[in-house]
């Protein structure tokens, strides 16, 4: 055995290794379970599946880590291999900024988000988004039965609509970014969507952003085209890196919080009621059903340094996956009864967007686009009951939560609008 080899298996032998892997079936069974016996193991423990990776699941150790970019690195280079650093295993997709890069590289793409996401640009969008919902809403009302997975498109439309995308599109956008982050890897369908569907939704996007450099509007992408990077020009292609990341932001992660909230309140019709009759508790609620639903589950860093880090020895180049939804059920956290949900828990310092340099640029959104499918759900339709029986929840759900079918049954009701989808 070579010096190299020997301190390798030397060092391994520290490692609390665990039989984790957040891809599996098994763990998609139950996640909240499987991470609640990680923690039980350690806040920080080292799995062999995909090549190797730590995995954080305390609450201190992902807030410290999240909070660290030299230590805890989400960029692409300089560690190597190919693809998105955040995902385990690494995805061969278009570059994501400012994800993709660490601080200071980050920065300007970061501010020219957060000016194009404030909370008063966001209110702007209030009325499109109230629109969207009630014309999905009218889509279904009068039936009496419908799959609430199909809501999973209003962040969808409203996406690609405030984008100025081709609104036509919106169907092959939700289809797509919902199937990347669910579909098993390396099935059919997850090929398909990869290799296929969203290179060519990307090409779509390349051909607007270009058409923008021509005829600047008043949209997001003219905004973004409006800036400059250190004194020069941003290019088309760092717009597309922006924009790209705005739609596989915000399509999935929405869909998964308002579905899971809308199952939850059905099997829990006394915390419905409450919502249904004093609405001013919805802004809490939904905080608390990011907590405890937790959307985007875990996401990845690349260990910059070797270092002593709560309790274990991570080597420069490790791999190591923050999640989020552990800590967020981490009594450590600050939270009574985590596994119970308190619609007027307060303080929430949940980690359902991120913490750090990265956290959600689109958290305003966010809550905005949740709150609204919510509240026009139960003003609609406060009867609604989901066939619990029959749900069909993700295959995979190891970065993001969520249900394939939703059936449920409700009084029919009047449409709203005239126009229609
Ligand atoms: C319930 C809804 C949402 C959840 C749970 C969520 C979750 C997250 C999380 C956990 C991160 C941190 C990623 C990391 O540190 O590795 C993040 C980042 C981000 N999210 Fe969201 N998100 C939501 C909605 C949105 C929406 C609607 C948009 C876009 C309009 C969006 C855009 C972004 C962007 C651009 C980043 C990267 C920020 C950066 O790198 O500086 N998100 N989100």
């Amino acid at each position: 055995m070579t010096e190299q080899t020997a301190v390798e298996t030397e060092a391994r032998t520290d490692r609390p290794v665990v039989d984790f892997d957040h891809n599996a079936e098994e763990h998609a069974k139950d996640p909240v379970a499987s991470y609640r016996r990680l923690r039980s193991e350690g806040p920080v423990v080292w799995t062999e599946s995909w090549g190797g990776y730590w995995v954080l699941s305390g609450y201190d150790a992902i807030f410290d880590a999240a909070r660290d970019d030299e230590m805890f690195s989400s960029a692409r280079s300089p560690h190597g291999g190919e693809g998105q650093a955040i995902l385990i295993p690494k995805r061969p997709i278009t570059e994501h900024f400012p994800i993709d890069l660490d601080p200071p590289a980050s920065m300007p793409y970061r501010r020219i988000m957060n000016q194009l996401l404030t909370p008063s640009r966001v209110e702007e969008m209030r009325p499109m988004v109230e629109k969207y919902t009630a014309l999905f809403i009218d889509d279904i009302i009068e039936s009496g039965e419908a799959d609430f997975a199909t809501l999973t498109g209003i962040p969808s439309i409203i996406t690609i609509d405030w984008l100025s995308l081709p609104v036509e599109d919106w169907r092959r956008y939700s289809f797509a970014h919902r199937k990347v982050l669910s579909a098993p890897l390396g099935s059919p369908e997850y090929i398909k969507v990869t290799e296929e569907e969203l290179p060519a939704l990307t090409e779509k996007v390349k051909e607007v952003i270009a058409e923008r450099r021509r005829n600047p509007g008043d949209d997001p992408i003219s905004f973004i085209l409006g800036h400059e990077i250190g004194g020069r020009p941003i290019t088309e292609e760092e717009v597309l890196n922006m924009v790209d990341l705005i739609i596989s932001g915000g399509v999935g992660t929405v869909a998964s919080l308002s579905g899971q909230a809308l199952e939850w309140l059905s099997a829990h019709p006394d915390v419905r009621q409450r919502l249904i009759d004093n609405p001013d508790l919805m802004q809490n609620a939904v905080e608390e059903f990011l907590r405890f639903f937790s959307p985007t589950q875990a996401l990845a860093r690349t260990v910059g340094q070797d270092a002593d880090f709560h309790g274990v020895k991570v080597r420069k180049g490790d791999r190591a996956l923050l999640a989020w939804s552990s800590g967020n059920r981490d009594a450590a956290g600050g939270f009574d009864n985590p596994d119970e949900v308190d619609i007027e828990r307060m303080p929430n310092r949940h980690m359902a967007f991120g913490v750090g340099s990265h956290r959600c640029a689109g958290s305003h959104l966010g809550r905005l686009m949740a709150r609204t499918i919510l509240t026009q759900v139960l003003e609609r339709m406060p009867d609604y009951k989901v066939d619990h029986a029959n749900v069909v929840r993700y295959p995979r759900q190891g970065v993001n939560t969520g249900f394939d079918r939703l059936p449920a049954t409700f009084t029919p009701g009047k449409r709203l609008l005239g126009e229609r989808l």
